[in-house]
């Protein structure tokens, strides 16, 4: 596992952003992997910068999210696809069919899980996959306990995430809300990975993941075993490395 730390959450940003932009530059088929929150935020924003200044071609680069919140209507603002247009995509004009979103609503979720992950396979697997941290060391919806040889399926949030869900959407109890995400071994099959970390309520987490023990109760440990993960974390979220 390579670890840089910066000063600021903004370098950060431009440096994961530069990653992005120079594995677009250099295989204009390449398959880019994003997450939503915080943490990314900044980082689809440098992108669209980089963009606009340098004008690189996209047209053959296929997008997809690595995770989405099941139940809700894509417009919702917290959907992943809402976030991921109205951040990155729709700013870089990608086309619908480069776009690979699991489903907000589906009749049948775990077929739209095979599907997914069938399409990034056809597509050449992924290269690269921008990764955010949960303060409990999930990856995008895989929680702690997620075994790490799980696969795309449809899967939790954490209580904190689902009733602020609800009460956005106003989805009653008795109505299904959950996530649908990669597995832990989908994200292991990428090429690349990148896990960005920023501010100090990730401290805690980020040195578990770093110098913890690997175990299937801190989902992001399964990182150090992978043979190119790259972490980007900004000053105030590595403060408690090495102590
Ligand atoms: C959420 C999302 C993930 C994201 C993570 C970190 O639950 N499902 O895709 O990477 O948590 O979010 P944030 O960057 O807001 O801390």
């Amino acid at each position: 596992m390579d670890i840089k730390i910066f000063d600021s959450p903004e370098e950060v940003d431009l440096f994961g952003a530069r990653m992005i932009v120079e594995l677009i530059k250099s295989k204009p088929s390449a398959v880019i992997g994003l997450s939503t929150g915080r943490t990314t935020k900044g980082l689809h924003r440098e992108i669209v910068r980089l963009y606009n200044e340098e004008r690189f071609d996209i047209s053959g680069i296929t997008f997809f999210g690595q995770d989405e919140v099941l139940g809700v209507s894509e417009q919702y603002s917290g959907a992943c696809v809402r976030m991921l247009r109205d951040e990155l995509i729709d700013e870089l004009g990608v086309k619908d069919d480069n776009f690979i979103m699991l489903p907000t609503e589906s009749e049948d979720p775990q077929g739209a899980c095979w599907k997914f992950t069938q399409t990034l396979m056809e597509r050449g697997g992924v290269d690269l996959l921008f990764l955010g941290l949960g303060e409990n060391g999930h990856l995008g919806f895989n929680q702690p306990g997620t075994p790490f040889s799980s696969r795309a399926r449809v899967s939790t949030m954490t209580p904190e995430l689902e009733s602020r869900i609800r009460r956005e959407t106003g989805t009653p109890p008795g109505k299904y809300l959950g996530g649908i995400t990669m597995g832990l071994a989908d994200v292991m099959d990428c090429r690349k990975l990148v896990l960005g970390v920023k501010g100090s309520a990730k401290a805690r987490i980020l040195r578990k993941v770093i110098e913890g023990p690997i175990t299937e109760m801190v989902p992001a440990t399964v990182l150090r075993t992978h043979p190119d993960c790259t972490v980007i974390a900004d000053r105030e979220a590595s403060q408690l490395l090495g102590k």
